[in-house]
Protein backbone atom coordinates (compact mmCIF):
# COMPACT_ATOMS: atom_id res chain seq x y z
CA UNK A 1 0.00 0.00 0.00
CA UNK A 2 1.22 3.47 -0.49
CA UNK A 3 0.66 4.90 2.35
CA UNK A 4 2.94 1.92 3.57
CA UNK A 5 5.53 2.76 1.59
CA UNK A 6 6.19 6.15 2.54
CA UNK A 7 5.94 5.38 6.16
CA UNK A 8 8.39 2.68 5.70
CA UNK A 9 10.43 5.46 3.70
CA UNK A 10 9.88 7.95 6.63
CA UNK A 11 11.10 5.29 9.29
CA UNK A 12 14.21 4.64 7.77
CA UNK A 13 15.08 8.17 7.50
CA UNK A 14 14.11 8.64 10.87
CA UNK A 15 15.78 6.10 12.49
CA UNK A 16 19.48 5.14 12.27
CA UNK A 17 19.76 1.96 9.99
CA UNK A 18 19.71 -1.06 11.21
CA UNK A 19 19.23 -0.27 15.20
CA UNK A 20 15.50 -0.18 15.02
CA UNK A 21 15.54 -3.63 13.75
CA UNK A 22 17.48 -5.26 16.10
CA UNK A 23 14.56 -4.41 18.69
CA UNK A 24 13.68 -7.49 20.28
CA UNK A 25 9.55 -6.27 19.79
CA UNK A 26 10.35 -5.25 16.45
CA UNK A 27 11.14 -8.51 15.03
CA UNK A 28 8.51 -10.69 16.98
CA UNK A 29 5.77 -7.99 15.55
CA UNK A 30 7.71 -9.29 12.19
CA UNK A 31 7.15 -13.11 13.07
CA UNK A 32 3.90 -12.28 14.32
CA UNK A 33 2.40 -10.68 11.28
CA UNK A 34 4.37 -13.08 8.79
CA UNK A 35 3.17 -16.43 10.70
CA UNK A 36 -0.67 -14.81 10.57
CA UNK A 37 -0.27 -14.88 6.86
CA UNK A 38 1.85 -17.62 5.63
CA UNK A 39 0.96 -20.09 9.25
CA UNK A 40 2.66 -23.35 7.32
CA UNK A 41 5.91 -22.04 7.43
CA UNK A 42 8.59 -23.92 9.31
CA UNK A 43 9.94 -20.98 11.57
CA UNK A 44 6.42 -20.59 12.71
CA UNK A 45 5.93 -24.06 14.53
CA UNK A 46 9.39 -23.35 15.71
CA UNK A 47 8.09 -19.93 17.21
CA UNK A 48 4.82 -21.27 18.32
CA UNK A 49 5.69 -24.70 19.83
CA UNK A 50 8.88 -23.55 21.22
CA UNK A 51 10.01 -20.19 21.83
CA UNK A 52 6.55 -18.62 22.88
CA UNK A 53 7.25 -21.03 26.05
CA UNK A 54 11.15 -20.68 26.24
CA UNK A 55 12.02 -17.82 24.73
CA UNK A 56 15.51 -18.65 26.17
CA UNK A 57 16.07 -21.35 23.80
CA UNK A 58 18.91 -21.30 21.42
CA UNK A 59 16.48 -21.24 18.73
CA UNK A 60 14.43 -18.43 19.78
CA UNK A 61 16.86 -15.28 19.29
CA UNK A 62 13.58 -12.93 18.12
CA UNK A 63 15.94 -11.39 15.23
CA UNK A 64 16.95 -14.76 13.66
CA UNK A 65 13.17 -16.03 13.92
CA UNK A 66 12.30 -13.26 11.96
CA UNK A 67 15.07 -13.45 9.40
CA UNK A 68 14.21 -16.89 8.99
CA UNK A 69 10.75 -16.18 8.39
CA UNK A 70 11.79 -13.65 5.67
CA UNK A 71 14.38 -15.92 4.06
CA UNK A 72 11.84 -18.45 3.52
CA UNK A 73 10.22 -18.14 -0.77
CA UNK A 74 6.50 -18.63 0.74
CA UNK A 75 7.26 -15.69 2.76
CA UNK A 76 9.64 -13.49 1.23
CA UNK A 77 7.57 -10.90 -0.57
CA UNK A 78 5.30 -10.15 2.64
CA UNK A 79 4.62 -6.57 3.53
CA UNK A 80 6.12 -7.17 6.39
CA UNK A 81 9.11 -8.74 5.13
CA UNK A 82 9.87 -6.23 3.17
CA UNK A 83 9.74 -3.69 5.94
CA UNK A 84 11.87 -5.85 7.98
CA UNK A 85 14.46 -6.75 6.00
CA UNK A 86 14.75 -2.75 4.83
CA UNK A 87 15.73 -1.60 8.09
CA UNK A 88 17.32 -5.07 9.43
CA UNK A 89 20.72 -4.53 7.73
CA UNK A 90 24.14 -4.61 9.43
CA UNK A 91 24.93 -5.95 12.57
CA UNK A 92 20.81 -7.02 12.96
CA UNK A 93 21.45 -9.19 9.42
CA UNK A 94 24.85 -10.79 10.97
CA UNK A 95 22.90 -12.03 13.70
CA UNK A 96 21.55 -14.77 10.81
CA UNK A 97 18.82 -16.96 10.44
CA UNK A 98 18.08 -20.34 12.60
CA UNK A 99 20.64 -22.46 11.32
CA UNK A 100 19.81 -25.11 9.21
CA UNK A 101 16.09 -24.72 9.32
CA UNK A 102 13.95 -25.91 6.47
CA UNK A 103 12.15 -23.95 3.64
CA UNK A 104 8.42 -24.65 3.85
CA UNK A 105 8.43 -26.09 0.36
CA UNK A 106 11.74 -28.80 1.20
CA UNK A 107 10.02 -29.29 4.81
CA UNK A 108 7.05 -30.73 2.66
CA UNK A 109 8.86 -32.44 0.11
CA UNK A 110 11.14 -34.08 2.93
CA UNK A 111 7.73 -35.48 5.01
CA UNK A 112 6.12 -36.47 1.58
CA UNK A 113 9.15 -38.55 0.94
CA UNK A 114 9.43 -40.08 3.93
CA UNK A 115 5.88 -40.82 3.63
CA UNK A 116 6.03 -42.27 0.24
CA UNK A 117 8.66 -44.65 1.86
CA UNK A 118 7.52 -45.25 5.03
CA UNK A 119 3.36 -44.98 4.73
CA UNK A 120 2.51 -46.81 7.78
CA UNK A 121 4.59 -44.36 10.27
CA UNK A 122 2.23 -42.84 12.54
CA UNK A 123 2.89 -39.80 11.92
CA UNK A 124 2.08 -40.20 8.25
CA UNK A 125 -1.47 -41.04 9.20
CA UNK A 126 -4.43 -38.87 10.95
CA UNK A 127 -5.60 -35.78 11.38
CA UNK A 128 -2.10 -34.10 11.91
CA UNK A 129 -0.43 -35.78 9.18
CA UNK A 130 0.98 -33.90 5.70
CA UNK A 131 -1.10 -34.39 2.60
CA UNK A 132 1.09 -34.35 -1.12
CA UNK A 133 2.69 -30.49 -1.48
CA UNK A 134 -0.55 -28.41 -3.16
CA UNK A 135 0.62 -26.83 -6.54
CA UNK A 136 2.80 -23.67 -4.95
CA UNK A 137 5.12 -26.90 -3.60
CA UNK A 138 3.58 -26.59 0.56
CA UNK A 139 1.70 -29.67 2.26
CA UNK A 140 -1.01 -28.02 4.23
CA UNK A 141 0.13 -28.82 7.79
CA UNK A 142 2.62 -28.00 10.05
CA UNK A 143 5.07 -29.80 8.64
CA UNK A 144 8.55 -28.91 10.52
CA UNK A 145 6.60 -30.20 13.32
CA UNK A 146 5.58 -33.94 11.14
CA UNK A 147 9.44 -33.70 9.75
CA UNK A 148 10.74 -33.81 13.66
CA UNK A 149 8.26 -35.99 14.54
CA UNK A 150 8.79 -38.75 11.72
CA UNK A 151 12.93 -37.92 12.21
CA UNK A 152 12.65 -38.88 16.50
CA UNK A 153 11.48 -41.97 15.10
CA UNK A 154 13.61 -43.02 12.40
CA UNK A 155 16.66 -40.58 12.25
CA UNK A 156 18.67 -42.69 10.01
CA UNK A 157 16.53 -42.12 6.58
CA UNK A 158 18.07 -40.02 4.30
CA UNK A 159 15.55 -37.20 4.35
CA UNK A 160 16.49 -36.57 8.07
CA UNK A 161 19.84 -35.37 7.41
CA UNK A 162 18.33 -31.64 7.84
CA UNK A 163 16.94 -32.21 10.84
CA UNK A 164 20.08 -33.75 12.60
CA UNK A 165 22.20 -30.35 11.16
CA UNK A 166 18.88 -28.47 12.52
CA UNK A 167 19.38 -29.91 15.74
CA UNK A 168 23.18 -30.17 16.68
CA UNK A 169 23.17 -26.15 15.62
CA UNK A 170 20.13 -25.10 17.72
CA UNK A 171 20.68 -26.95 21.31
CA UNK A 172 18.69 -30.25 20.26
CA UNK A 173 15.71 -27.46 20.78
CA UNK A 174 12.23 -29.00 22.54
CA UNK A 175 10.17 -30.76 21.31
CA UNK A 176 11.76 -31.19 17.55
CA UNK A 177 14.90 -32.76 18.56
CA UNK A 178 13.49 -34.60 21.65
CA UNK A 179 11.99 -34.11 24.62
CA UNK A 180 9.06 -32.90 25.53
CA UNK A 181 7.16 -29.13 24.56
CA UNK A 182 7.96 -26.42 27.26
CA UNK A 183 4.66 -25.55 28.54
CA UNK A 184 3.52 -22.28 28.64
CA UNK A 185 3.22 -20.21 31.26
CA UNK A 186 0.27 -17.58 31.68
CA UNK A 187 2.16 -15.52 34.22
CA UNK A 188 5.35 -14.82 31.47
CA UNK A 189 3.29 -13.26 29.16
CA UNK A 190 5.19 -12.34 25.92
CA UNK A 191 5.01 -8.37 24.58
CA UNK A 192 2.06 -7.18 23.86
CA UNK A 193 1.40 -5.65 20.28
CA UNK A 194 -1.92 -3.94 21.55
CA UNK A 195 -5.35 -4.78 19.88
CA UNK A 196 -5.32 -7.50 18.03
CA UNK A 197 -8.80 -6.78 16.23
CA UNK A 198 -8.99 -6.80 12.41
CA UNK A 199 -7.91 -3.82 11.65
CA UNK A 200 -9.45 -3.99 8.08
CA UNK A 201 -10.77 -0.76 7.51
CA UNK A 202 -12.10 1.23 4.71
CA UNK A 203 -9.52 3.24 2.51
CA UNK A 204 -10.31 6.26 4.63
CA UNK A 205 -9.67 4.64 7.72
CA UNK A 206 -6.34 2.93 6.20
CA UNK A 207 -5.34 6.31 5.16
CA UNK A 208 -6.26 8.27 8.60
CA UNK A 209 -4.70 5.41 10.66
CA UNK A 210 -1.36 5.97 8.42
CA UNK A 211 -1.61 9.86 8.88
CA UNK A 212 -1.78 9.14 12.45
CA UNK A 213 1.13 7.11 12.80
CA UNK A 214 2.92 9.21 10.79
CA UNK A 215 2.05 12.20 12.87
CA UNK A 216 3.13 10.39 15.84
CA UNK A 217 5.97 8.77 14.35
CA UNK A 218 8.56 10.57 16.10
CA UNK A 219 7.62 9.85 19.53
CA UNK A 220 5.98 6.83 19.85
CA UNK A 221 8.29 3.85 20.65
CA UNK A 222 9.39 1.54 17.52
CA UNK A 223 7.90 -1.31 18.46
CA UNK A 224 4.37 0.38 18.99
CA UNK A 225 4.90 2.05 15.82
CA UNK A 226 5.69 -0.76 13.56
CA UNK A 227 3.16 -2.96 14.94
CA UNK A 228 0.53 -0.35 14.06
CA UNK A 229 1.97 0.07 10.26
CA UNK A 230 2.12 -3.56 9.86
CA UNK A 231 -1.68 -3.56 10.41
CA UNK A 232 -2.40 -1.11 7.48
C1 LIG B 1 14.72 -23.48 27.73
O1 LIG B 1 15.89 -23.39 26.94
C2 LIG B 1 17.09 -23.51 27.69
C3 LIG B 1 18.25 -23.23 26.76
O2 LIG B 1 18.27 -24.14 25.72
C4 LIG B 1 17.14 -24.90 28.31
O3 LIG B 1 18.31 -25.04 29.07
C5 LIG B 1 15.92 -25.11 29.18
O4 LIG B 1 15.90 -26.43 29.66
C6 LIG B 1 14.65 -24.84 28.41
N1 LIG B 1 13.51 -24.89 29.29
C7 LIG B 1 12.43 -25.62 29.02
C8 LIG B 1 11.31 -25.52 30.02
O5 LIG B 1 12.33 -26.32 28.01
C1 LIG C 1 15.28 -26.56 -1.02
O1 LIG C 1 14.84 -27.14 -2.23
C2 LIG C 1 15.40 -26.54 -3.39
C3 LIG C 1 14.73 -27.17 -4.59
O2 LIG C 1 14.79 -28.55 -4.51
C4 LIG C 1 16.91 -26.72 -3.38
O3 LIG C 1 17.50 -26.13 -4.50
C5 LIG C 1 17.46 -26.11 -2.10
O4 LIG C 1 18.86 -26.36 -2.03
C6 LIG C 1 16.78 -26.67 -0.88
N1 LIG C 1 17.21 -25.94 0.30
C7 LIG C 1 17.66 -26.56 1.40
C8 LIG C 1 18.09 -25.69 2.50
O5 LIG C 1 17.71 -27.78 1.49
C1 LIG D 1 4.82 -20.66 36.02
O1 LIG D 1 5.49 -19.63 36.71
C2 LIG D 1 5.44 -19.75 38.10
C3 LIG D 1 6.09 -18.51 38.71
O2 LIG D 1 7.33 -18.25 38.08
C4 LIG D 1 6.14 -21.05 38.53
O3 LIG D 1 6.08 -21.19 39.93
C5 LIG D 1 5.44 -22.22 37.86
O4 LIG D 1 6.14 -23.41 38.16
C6 LIG D 1 5.42 -22.02 36.35
N1 LIG D 1 4.64 -23.07 35.74
C7 LIG D 1 5.08 -23.71 34.67
C8 LIG D 1 4.16 -24.73 34.13
O5 LIG D 1 6.15 -23.48 34.14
Amino acid sequence: MHYTAVATTLLVALFAQGSIAQDPAMATSTLTTVCQQAAKIPVCDLYSTSCKANSTAAACNPVSLALSACADPVAATNSACTMFKSMCTGACANQGAVKDLLPARNASQQVFSICTEMPTMTDCQGDARCPAPDATGVSDCKSWTVYSALCREMPDMTQCASWKSFCSSNGQVAPFCGGAAPTTNSSTGGHNHGTSGNTQGTTTGAKSSATTVLTGAVGMAASGLLAMMLML
